[in-house]
């Protein structure tokens, strides 16, 4: 093939981005493992892929929320995005609500999900275990919802965390089946789990996953915590009686540290070390504190503007409705067709 050729097809596939689709719950406070976890890989993919980020609320009421409550944070976790660099002219930035195709959607899926495929996720039944008084069946057929979410986008890559991992390859099996049945119907997405920083530890119980819910708020940064907060926090953080900073198993504290501190600088383990030989844990994690409080100034302070601008995020939430149900509802109608439901003109 001649130079010129290779290039013109180089060029048709590259005009043709590849789609990526991921999701946020509005259920509370966004933390330092969301920023780390999910969002910052949200904003290194934004350039090079299509990109839907979704504002979950569907999900979000599996658990029982406060209706308020549930309302500011979707307006938060909307705005977080924004403020964390995700600008709504180069993505599709929307709320799951607004666009109904994933629902609909849902429900055709659901009779493709088998209730022991859907028995076996682990997360239901940690919540369930968590939870015993509300273990509805909206927890039970969660993941269907996630695959109806994924796959109406035709989403080639889902960044989400290693706590994920088993809903997406719930959400593959979806669309295979399907496609099995009915011929191509669905892109079979693949996960994006990021190695670094795939994990951000609890500062408190440095074995456990950072979480939002955790009643101990020294165990986790908020995204929005004030800077001297941040760096108490860190200050506090549970580490070993050991001195030297440095990667090791066992020193779940510290390389907890090292890779929240890696994240921010982009620092290898290795440099990380020569930096801090010497010098205590102390040292190290006020570094720390003050890394991440430095790096999370700037989006606080946008968010801070966004929230008191209500009327614009609404304009963004309703441009992302357009946009997304416009896509969802090419993929709705093409399934009904399939399954053999009347479509009208
Ligand atoms: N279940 C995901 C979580 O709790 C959120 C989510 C919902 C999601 N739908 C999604 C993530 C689709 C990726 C793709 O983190």
């Amino acid at each position: 093939m001649s130079e010129d050729k290779i290039n013109a097809t180089e060029n048709i596939k590259n005009e043709k981005k590849k789609r990526i689709f991921s999701g946020i719950q509005p259920s509370g406070t966004l933390t330092l493992g969301n920023y780390i976890g999910a969002i910052r890989n949200f904003l290194l993919l934004s350039g090079e892929y299509d990109c839907l980020y979704c504002v979950v609320d569907e999900h979000a009421i599996t658990v029982r929320q406060v209706p308020a409550e549930l309302r500011r944070h979707t307006y938060e976790t909307l705005a977080i995005y924004i403020a964390c660099g995700l600008s709504p002219e180069e993505n599709i930035l929307f709320i799951q609500s607004h666009v109904h195709q994933h629902a609909e959607l849902s429900w055709i899926l659901g009779c493709y999900a088998m209730f022991g495929e859907l028995s076996r996720m682990t997360q239901f039944k940690d919540k369930s275990a968590n939870n015993s008084e509300n273990i509805n069946a909206g927890l039970f057929t969660y993941p269907v919802l996630m695959a109806a979410d994924i796959l109406l986008y035709q989403a080639d890559l889902v960044p989400v965390g290693i706590d994920q991992k088993q809903h997406l390859e719930l959400a593959r099996t979806i669309a295979e089946r399907f496609n099995g049945i009915y011929g191509d119907t669905f892109v079979v997405p693949d996960g994006y789990i990021p190695e670094v920083g795939m994990k951000i530890m609890s500062l408190a119980e440095p074995t456990k996953k950072m979480s939002k819910s955790d009643t101990n708020v020294n165990g986790y940064v908020a995204i929005l915590d004030e800077p001297d907060t941040i760096i108490r926090k860190f200050r506090r953080a549970v580490t070993d009686s050991d001195s030297t900073v440095r990667y090791a198993e066992g020193k779940d504290g510290i390389n907890n540290l090292m890779s929240i501190y890696s994240s921010f600088t982009g620092k290898s383990y290795n440099e990380i070390e020569s930096e801090f030989e010497g010098k205590g844990y102390g040292d190290f994690k006020t570094a720390v504190g003050e890394t991440v409080s430095d790096g999370l100034k700037p989006i606080r302070t946008e968010f801070n503007r966004l929230m008191t601008d209500k009327s614009y995020l609404e304009s963004v939430m309703k441009q992302g409705a357009e946009q997304a149900g416009r896509l969802a509802e090419r993929t709705l109608k093409k399934v009904q067709k399939k399954l053999g439901f009347v479509l009208l003109k």
